[in-house]
């Protein structure tokens, strides 16, 4: 039997320095986990916390429902609210998932195919229009927003405007330090919180207009015991709108910068993606850009997942003691699952981007970007068909160009996202 060992730690004890270090740093984890090992414990701002990387020390938290929940830090978890499944465990988190994955089922999936195509293809004139270069990351946000907001949740033009500004300030405070100081942004974000949920209270006490899936909820909300007209259902909607739009704008704008950067990986996808046909009827969305239809394109959104996961960790909480790759975790720490390092961490050029690996059976990478077990991600369905569809349609009838002399680093947080916005203008149209 191999022999348990303590948990390392860096041995910090407010832990400001580290939680400077960890806002500014990409390096952050992977400096600690090059000296300490695959597990090891610091303190983030009084928080004690355990940060784990590889294989192994993440099977051994998953694999063990009953002995951990679910954490958030407490700027999410104020903004998300108390009712938010994301802040609840036990029977009163699976009840509310059920409800929520009704809005994902594959159905549901075939249901919004069309509105989605419609503002790809919308996204698509515009850029063949228009007159000076446009950020493509900030147009990625923007259809993201829209698919959640009009395709899941029906709005309509002037209610969606309302809701992206005031989802734009909330969403800036989600990592800051939660204390709402008069004009400090948590005490914006507050505000812009409370005016978001009564919107979308109005929209649910209102007749559901059966533009969106809201209508899908029906069935398992009273199986929950709770009705539309409750905060709890509107808090479960404040969710999928943050969960859903910055992760999925920043895999497409990476995925996008990634082949306007590298040519070769352009040529590569697009003698893939020229023998496919667009636009695919509904009953085709979901699946005719699927792994075995367009393998590259697979190989391409797994590799942007791997190299820049849009959630660079997400978090447990211990119930009891646990062993993680052979190191004792007390009980009541949070662990990080570090996606970043963990990600890079490995034998083999793990360094360089080369979405090629994918294709070849390169089974040592365990590849979570939607998290795993019971928490594992609601939206993975629609945002892999959102991205595959944008990635097919765009690509299918243009030729785009990064506008040189823009700072293509990207900004690490929330998500990752080039730091000029990704100025591009049209090359070729196809
Ligand atoms: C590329 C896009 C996305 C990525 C990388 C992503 C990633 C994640 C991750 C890492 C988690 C935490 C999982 C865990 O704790 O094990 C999560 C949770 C969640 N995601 Fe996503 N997500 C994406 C898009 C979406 C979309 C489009 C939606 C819905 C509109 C969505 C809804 C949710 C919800 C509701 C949860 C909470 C699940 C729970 O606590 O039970 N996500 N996501």
């Amino acid at each position: 039997m191999t022999k348990l060992r303590p948990l390392p730690t860096t041995g910090a004890l407010t832990g400001i320095l580290e939680a400077l270090a960890f806002f500014r740093d990409p390096s952050f984890a992977k400096r600690r986990f090059d000296r300490l090992g695959n597990v090891f414990e610091t303190s983030m701002l009084g928080q004690q916390m355990v940060f784990i990387q590889g294989n192994k020390a993440i099977t051994d938290l998953l694999s063990q429902p009953e002995a951990i929940e679910g954490w958030w830090p407490e700027s999410i978890q104020q903004l998300l609210g108390s009712h938010s499944l994301a802040n609840r465990n036990g029977i009163a988190h699976k009840a509310r998932r059920r409800v929520v994955a009704q809005l994902f089922s594959s159905s549901a999936l075939q249901r919004y195919s069309p509105g989605i195509i419609k503002l790809i293809d919308e996204l698509g004139e515009e850029l063949r229009t228009a007159k000076a270069p446009l950020p493509l990351a900030d147009q990625m946000r923007r259809f993201a927003f829209s698919v959640i907001a009009k395709t899941v949740l029906g709005l309509e033009g002037n209610d969606q405007d309302k809701l992206f500004s005031d989802f734009e300030i909330w969403t800036k405070a989600l990592f800051s330090i939660p204390i709402a100081l008069p004009g400090s942004p948590f005490a914006s974000a507050l505000k812009a919180r409370k005016r978001l949920l009564e919107k979308l209270q109005r929209i649910l006490s209102q007749p559901i207009n059966g533009k969106g899936g809201l209508d899908l909820l029906a069935g398992g909300i009273d199986e929950a015991g709770i009705s539309f007209a409750d905060e709890d259902l509107g808090e479960q909607l404040l969710l999928l709108l943050f969960a859903g739009y910055e992760t999925t704008a920043s895999a497409l704008s990476c995925l996008m910068r990634e082949s306007l950067l590298n040519p070769q990986i352009e040529t590569w996808l697009r003698e893939e993606i020229d023998t496919l046909d667009w636009p695919p009827t509904p009953n085709q969305a979901a699946t005719v850009y699927d792994p075995t239809n367009a393998p590259r394109l697979d190989a391409l959104v797994k590799e942007v997942m791997r190299f820049t996961p849009p959630v660079g960790g997400f978090f447990r909480r211990t119930k009891q003691p646990l062993i993680l790759d052979g190191i004792v975790v007390p009980n009541n720490r949070v662990v990080q699952v570090a996606l970043i390092a963990s990600n890079r961490h490995g034998i083999g050029d793990l360094d360089i981007f080369r979405p090629q690996r994918h294709l070849e059976n390169e089974s040592s990478l365990r590849l979570i970007a939607f998290g795993g077990g019971e928490r594992v991600c609601l939206g993975k369905s629609l945002a892999e068909l959102e991205i595959r569809l944008m990635v097919v349609g765009l690509f299918r009838k243009l030729q785009l160009e990064a506008i040189p002399d823009q700072d293509f680093t990207l900004r690490q947080i929330p998500s990752p996202s080039p730091r000029d916005g990704l100025l591009v203008k049209v090359k070729m149209n196809k």
